[in-house]
């Protein structure tokens, strides 16, 4: 029978968060391969400079139990969001019930040329998640102004929120520090014994495949390397590092001073998004 009791505040942390995004290398469907890496505990901190979506951050939480928590992304609505649903989760439900009854073509619209910026901070993550959870592929691209510019998605239904998985989510917030900015911040965080997982925009395969440009500023074989040089620095400091990308020469050549391992990924394996199939990853380990 279904209660309607609120939940009690310590079970948000028994009900598994999962990610309340739609996000572009989303990591949910290679949690089972990319956690027989993790180390086995995490007697420090746990950091993660792509953050994304949240997958690998969801997981470590509910099931390794570092000292502390620490997300960056360069993505600041991304942020945003993330500390409103920490700081106001109940606002937030609120005022996403209120997108969701309004749901319609003409409120996409009306709600995807407002200027962030111009609204209240509640407001301004409820829009995030609407847009993101009713645009086309859950895409975040933005013009040259940094305007807001997908189209609305073909969903007869879109499943907005889930308010038990919010609070949830919520409740694995707690006190893990959310940072907006590039992700070579993480040098100065991170300390030894931290474990660092970095799950960067993916080096193209070849220069036909598609780039999928999350800002403005799209990452270069330049930030590739940059990136590198941050997994070295935070290697020499006793740091356990991980990082994701494409199975390609430049990446393997890259780290070939390192542990290189393959997952296998359901990707776009040319430029014709319409032709999945299975494709290999490479996962980066100092240990
Ligand atoms: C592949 S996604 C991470 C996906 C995430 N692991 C998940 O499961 O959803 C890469 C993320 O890196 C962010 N990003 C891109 N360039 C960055 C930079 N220079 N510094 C920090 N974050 C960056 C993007 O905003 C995007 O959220």
């Amino acid at each position: 029978m279904l209660s309607l009791e609120p939940m009690p505040e310590s079970s948000f942390l028994e009900r598994r968060p999962a990610p309340f995004l739609k996000w572009a290398g989303g990591k949910s469907r290679l949690i089972p391969q990319l956690a027989a890496f993790f180390p086995q505990k995490l007697p420090r901190g746990y950091l993660e400079p792509f953050a994304g979506g949240g997958a690998v951050f969801f997981h470590v939480r509910a099931n390794l139990g570092a000292a502390h928590y620490t997300l960056i992304d360069n993505n600041e609505e991304l942020i945003h969001c993330y500390r409103t649903v920490r700081d106001e989760t109940d606002a937030l439900i609120e005022r996403l019930g209120a997108h969701r009854a309004l749901h319609s073509r003409a409120h996409y619209y009306q709600v995807r040329q407002q200027d962030p910026g111009l609204l209240d901070p509640v407001g301004r993550a409820a829009r995030f998640i609407y847009l993101n959870k009713t645009c086309y592929n859950g895409l975040y691209r933005v013009n040259s102004r940094g305007r807001f510019n997908v189209p609305i998605g073909a969903y007869p239904n879109p499943q907005i929120f889930d308010p038990e998985n919010l609070k949830s989510v919520a409740g694995h917030l707690q006190g893990v520090a959310l940072e907006t900015g590039d992700f070579e911040q993480v040098v100065s965080l991170a300390q030894e014994g931290d474990f660092v997982y970095f799950d960067p925009p993916y080096h193209p395969i070849s220069r036909t495949s598609k780039f999928t440009s999350y800002t403005p500023d799209a990452f270069s074989s330049y930030d590739q390397e940059r990136l590198k040089r941050a997994v070295e620095l935070l290697a020499a400091r006793g740091c356990l590092v991980m990082v994701s990308n494409s199975d390609c020469e430049f990446i393997r050549d890259l780290y070939r001073d390192f542990r290189i391992e393959t997952v296998r990924a359901a990707r776009a394996i040319n430029s014709d998004a319409s032709r999945r199939g299975l494709i290999n990853e490479v996962v980066v380990l100092n240990y």
